[in-house]
């Protein structure tokens, strides 16, 4: 069954109205029987179908199905998202972002998959991203050179998921630098930027956005690290409405920061970083730096005092609490 007849069919169907029969063959320009096998293969993507002889076909519930149609239905944003671009199974959104990029694809392009089968993450590693079970998407923004350098977007966007999963999921969402976001001290989100440049020699950035949503569970090595939102909660959530959320979020604080600079917007993000005041390893390239931070600063660093009494500002790494 073709992705576009049932794409279509969905957009027929209402939840809770009963849509005739008769109407959905003439509208779909099928027979009973293809009716039919359209409905089944719906059901198989997780749509709750009512078929009633008289009435006719609803929809049960909202579905959790991805389209690019959905997420820009009450997307209150005006830059991120005026392009979306959907695929059931990409290799990885941020490569697909990147390709659009380098040919000049407008900034606020958002890629979206329900499956990566290469997906990234940082540090070369992959990144898991099973089709129906989280968010797997990537965002160009063409930041103006006032933002240079931009390393604080990658926090900056982590505090988007973040307050996003709080303000929709319900969650206790909290950053840690520099860039994930974390429940309790396992890992739901993490975030991949790159730095490209397109045919015409013009920078861009690609934000990857992976977030662990519907996982019941996680094997191997795993299992000790990551959760999802349906572990949290105990209850499947609709992918949608937190995407669309997290692009608002987003869109609002890359706004503010263009206008204003990082300071502001970092103010809110401190207030949900774990990592202030903690004793803290922090590997960085071959060094593993130990101390306390002590704040994150302006830029997005990682502001510590060592054991020895010195400061150190570190821009990129990976930090562990220690115990
Ligand atoms: C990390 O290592 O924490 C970063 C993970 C980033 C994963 C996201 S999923 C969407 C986008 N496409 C990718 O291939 N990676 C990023």
């Amino acid at each position: 069954m073709s992705e576009g007849t049932i794409q279509k069919t969905a957009e027929l169907l209402e939840v809770g109205c009963y849509v005739s029969t008769q109407v959905l063959i003439s509208k779909i320009d099928c027979t009973e029987s293809e009716l039919k096998s359209i409905l089944e293969s719906m059901r198989g993507q997780g749509y709750e179908i009512e078929e009633n002889p008289e009435l006719g076909i609803r929809l049960l519930s909202d579905p959790d199905v991805l389209s690019g149609r959905a997420v820009k239905t009450g997307l209150q944003a005006r830059i991120l998202g005026r392009s979306i671009l959907y695929d059931s199974s990409l290799d990885s959104t941020n490569e697909k972002a990147k390709t659009l990029g380098r040919q000049g694809d407008e900034e606020g392009t958002v890629v979206i998959a329900d499956e990566q089968t290469e997906g990234r993450g940082r540090f070369g590693r992959n990144w898991f991203s099973p089709r129906g079970e989280g968010i797997w998407m990537s965002v160009i923004l063409r930041p103006p050179s006032v933002l240079e350098p931009y390393t604080p977007l990658s926090l900056v966007t982590a505090h988007c998921v973040a307050t996003a999963l709080r303000d929709v999921a319900g969650v206790r969402a909290e950053i840690k630098w520099p860039n994930d976001v974390k429940i309790g001290d396992k890992k739901v989100c993490g975030i991949l930027t790159e730095l490209d440049k397109d045919t015409a020699g013009t920078s861009f950035l690609v934000i990857g956005i992976g977030v662990n949503v519907n996982q019941t569970v996680f094997e191997g090595e795993l299992a000790s690290l990551a959760t999802s939102v349906r572990i949290e909660t105990g209850k499947a959530a609709n992918r949608t409405p937190l995407i669309r959320k997290i692009l608002e979020n987003l869109e609002r604080s890359y706004l503010k920061a263009v206008e204003e600079g990082f300071s502001e917007v970092l103010k809110d993000v401190r207030k949900l970083c774990t990592l202030v005041g903690e004793h803290v390893s922090v590997n960085v390239g071959s060094e593993t730096v130990q101390g306390y931070v002590q704040d994150i600063d302006d830029a997005g660093r990682l502001i510590m005092r060592t054991e020895d009494g010195k400061i150190r500002e570190i821009l990129a790494g990976e930090a562990n609490t220690v115990r």
